[in-house]
C-alpha cells in the first residue's frame, strides 16, 4: 500500500514510520510527504530517507477551500491507499475529508474524546487528571472527532509540565502511529459506518 503523509513541523511520528518502513514493519510504502510550512524538519527527514517531499505553503492561498482543493490534487498525485497526518496543523474542509473518508488516519495528544483541539497537554495538568495520553483515530469532517483506532494511556506524575508530558506522550505516539498504519496497510483496520473496525488476524 502507498502512503502519504501530511506534516507541518519538527515529524518525529514521520520519523517513526520511516523507522518502522525501514525495519520492515509498517506494512507499506511512504510514497511522499506534504508540508504546508517551508523549512521544517519533517521536510529534512524525508529527504533524508529518499522520500519525496513537497511543500504546499497555505499562506499562498486566499481561502481554505482553495488550499484544501490544491492539497487534495498534490496527494492524489501519488495514488496513496492512507493519508497519514503526522502533526498536520491545518483544519481541514468537509469536502477534503470526505474524499478521504476512511483512508486517512490522524494522531491527537489525548485521550479523546477529551481535549480535541490544542494545548492538550496542559489542559490535561490544568484539569488534574491523573492519566493522559494519545489517540490515533480516522479523520472525519468533525475536528478530532472520528472514530478512534487505537490509545495509548500515559500517567501523569507528580511535578509534570506540559513538556515533560508531552515528552512521555510522544513515546507512545511513536510506538502506536506505526502500528495502526500497520493494521490498515494489512487490511486489517477498516472503516465501516462510521466506526473503526480491527479485524483478529
Ligand atoms: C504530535 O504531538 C501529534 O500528536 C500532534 O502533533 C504532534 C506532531 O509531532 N498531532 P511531530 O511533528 O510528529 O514531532
Amino acid at each position: 500500500p502507498r502512503i502519504v503523509v501530511l506534516l507541518s513541523g519538527s515529524g518525529t511520528n514521520l520519523q517513526a514510520l520511516i523507522d518502522a518502513e525501514a525495519g520492515g514493519e509498517l506494512g507499506g510504502k511512504i510514497v511522499g510527504v506534504i508540508s504546508n510550512r517551508p523549512g521544517v524538519k519533517g521536510l529534512q527527514r524525508a529527504e533524508a530517507a529518499g522520500i519525496d517531499a513537497q511543500l504546499l505553503d497555505h499562506t499562498g492561498f486566499s481561502s481554505r477551500d482553495a488550499f484544501d482543493a490544491a492539497l487534495q490534487s498534490l496527494i492524489d498525485q501519488y495514488r496513496p491507499d492512507l493519508v497519514v497526518l503526522a502533526g498536520f496543523m491545518r483544519i481541514l474542509t468537509p469536502a477534503f475529508t470526505e474524499h478521504y473518508q476512511g483512508r486517512m488516519l490522524n494522531i491527537h495528544p489525548s485521550l479523546l474524546p477529551k481535549y480535541q483541539g490544542l494545548h492538550t497537554h496542559q489542559r490535561a495538568l490544568d484539569a488534574g487528571d491523573d492519566c493522559h495520553g494519545v489517540t490515533v483515530h480516522f479523520v472525519t469532517a468533525e475536528l478530532d472527532g472520528g472514530p478512534a483506532v487505537i490509545q495509548a494511556i500515559v500517567p501523569i506524575i507528580e511535578g509534570d509540565t506540559a513538556e515533560s508530558l508531552s515528552a512521555r506522550v510522544q513515546v507512545q505516539e511513536h510506538k502506536i502511529y506505526p502500528m495502526a498504519v500497520r493494521w490498515f496497510a494489512e487490511g486489517r483496520l477498516k472503516y465501516h459506518q462510521g466506526k473503526a473496525w480491527l479485524d483478529e488476524q
